[in-house]
């Protein structure tokens, strides 16, 4: 599987994303009887997820076996317009009555978000059985995507989540927006089996080509933390967010 691919538009990107999501899903199910995913924020992903609750692709995974996380959640409520549940909720979750055991969301209500995110941390152990204070577990897939500003999830340029080696979740300060955040980690983040990078537009073009193919620089272009240990990563981008890129990426 090649690491980049390039799709004419956010409309073919979706469908691309939409049908990895199920062979995903269906190998997932076959092999260990369940797939975990977890959904990115943004606008980006919503054409995927409206795709996936729409026929062919709602009627191609069992849903019954899907468990939901998040890479990242705002510190607002479920029913915030901000909030990243409340959009997969909107999108996905609801049109296919996802049973509510299996939607794992991170309480960005929570006035203590360090809190929030241990919590989190415990949730996610608790649904591998492991020890919450041993190694990340490994998620079937991992929908992330990238801001202008080079970030992934909730990890912001300078922010100090950059530096969180133990921890899977974490509290993170994004200074340019102002607002806390809760995000999975980097070690989290990349014990992914699947880990896919969804990134369009035009705002994104120079963003991209300094981390592809510039220097090694996460404190500056958070996004390039982003190296599975044994996973699959692969950057989906549209025609205008790769436009900078080196002929043939
Ligand atoms: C969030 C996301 C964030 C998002 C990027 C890209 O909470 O906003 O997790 O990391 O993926 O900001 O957003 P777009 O896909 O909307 O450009």
């Amino acid at each position: 599987m090649r690491l980049l691919e390039t799709f004419e538009d956010g409309a073919a990107l979706s469908q691309a994303a939409g049908t990895e999501f199920v062979a995903l899903a269906t190998a997932a199910i076959d092999a260990r009887g369940r797939f975990t995913v977890a959904l990115s924020g943004g606008s980006t992903p919503r054409r995927l997820y409206e795709l996936l609750a729409t026929p062919p692709l709602r009627d191609a995974v069992d849903w019954g076996r899907v468990e939901f996380f998040w890479g990242d959640e705002r510190a607002v409520p479920p029913e915030h317009p901000d909030s990243n549940y409340g959009a997969a909720a909107a999108a996905l979750l609801d049109k296919i009555g996802a049973a509510p055991s299996l939607v794992h969301r991170m309480r960005g209500e929570d006035p203590d978000l360090d809190r929030a995110a241990r919590d989190y941390q415990l949730t996610i152990a608790r649904r591998f059985e492991i020890d919450p204070e041993g190694p990340p577990p490994a998620l079937d897939l991992i929908l992330l995507g990238m801001g202008p500003d080079g970030h992934t999830a909730s990890l912001f340029p300078a922010s100090p989540a950059l530096k969180e080696r133990r921890r899977w979740v974490v509290r993170n300060h994004a200074a340019r927006l102002g607002a806390d955040r809760i995000t999975l980690t980097a070690p989290m983040l990349n014990q992914g089996r699947d880990l896919r990078l969804l990134v369009t537009g035009a705002d994104k073009a120079e963003t991209l080509k300094a981390v592809l193919e510039g220097p090694a620089d996460p404190e500056r272009l958070p996004v390039q933390l982003i190296a599975p240990t044994s996973g699959h990563l692969r950057w989906l981008l549209d025609r205008a967010a790769a436009a900078d890129l080196k002929a043939g990426a």
